[in-house]
């Protein structure tokens, strides 16, 4: 099978994936992190290749097997997810997929020396990582670009501000102050916003899921951007 079994929706194209945390080092034995497991983007890199794209996943450090098919470049900190995600798309890109958890802030500068105990309190100076979605997004010859946004509160709100702020083509919501789906879950329930029109998908497993997105995604990015 040529496509790898899928319907070949996005047989032609090529698809860029960002997955799972960033690992922002302190010094060399510590760093900071998040709760992403990678699963959802490796399951839209899975469900993309099955639908006959040619598939790049830019991916943070995760325990996750690469997906059959599936160029899998891995990277460790936000810096290094912003300059392969250029490459990448350098390379020739379609659809940009950002599902990254991308720290949001890293150490300003990072310890050559394990750093010792001292005082009782202690106050790490952060500054802001480069945001890898809003820097494709900006491109003169962006992809059509997919963001996520988790969110705890007023999702609808904050997900469709972040959608028109990054100039994306459509944004993925999840409520992760719901218990269950979501960080670190194999479950999921998103709604999709475009400009001009929004879809509720699941709760479902994140391969089932991933499948709906991709089908969705292969739908409006063939109808312009408008
Ligand atoms: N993103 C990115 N690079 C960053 C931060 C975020 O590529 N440095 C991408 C994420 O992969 C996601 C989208 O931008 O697709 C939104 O991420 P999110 O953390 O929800 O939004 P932020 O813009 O970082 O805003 P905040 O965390 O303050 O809500
Ligand atoms: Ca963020």
């Amino acid at each position: 099978l040529v496509n790898g079994g899928g319907d070949g929706v996005l047989t032609g194209k090529r698809v860029v994936i960002t997955a799972g945390p960033t690992r922002e080092p302190i010094d060399p034995v510590r760093y900071i992190t998040n709760h992403s497991s990678g699963k959802m983007g490796y399951a839209l890199a899975a469900a993309a290749r099955a639908a006959g794209a040619r598939v790049v996943l830019i991916s943070g450090p995760v325990s996750l097997a690469a997906p059959a098919g599936v160029e899998v470049r891995p990277v460790t900190t936000a810096e290094d997810m912003l300059a392969a995600a250029g490459r990448a798309v350098d390379e020739g890109c379609d659809i940009f997929i950002a599902a990254a958890a991308v720290a949001d802030y890293r150490p300003g500068a990072v310890a050559e020396q394990k750093i010792k105990k001292s005082a009782d309190d202690m106050t790490l100076a952060l500054v802001r990582n480069p945001d890898t979605l809003a820097t494709v997004a900006a491109r003169e010859d962006a992809p059509y670009c997919v963001g996520f946004a988790a969110e705890t509160t007023e999702v609808a709100r904050y997900a469709t501000d972040k959608m028109v702020r990054k100039k994306l083509a459509m944004i993925i919501a999840n409520d992760v102050s719901q218990p269950g789906i979501g960080f670190n879950s194999d479950n999921n329930a998103v709604t999709v916003f475009w400009p001009g029109g929004q879809r509720s998908l699941g709760p479902a497993a994140k391969q089932v899921l991933a499948a709906d997105l991709v089908q969705l995604i292969a739908e409006r990015s063939s109808q312009g951007r408008d």
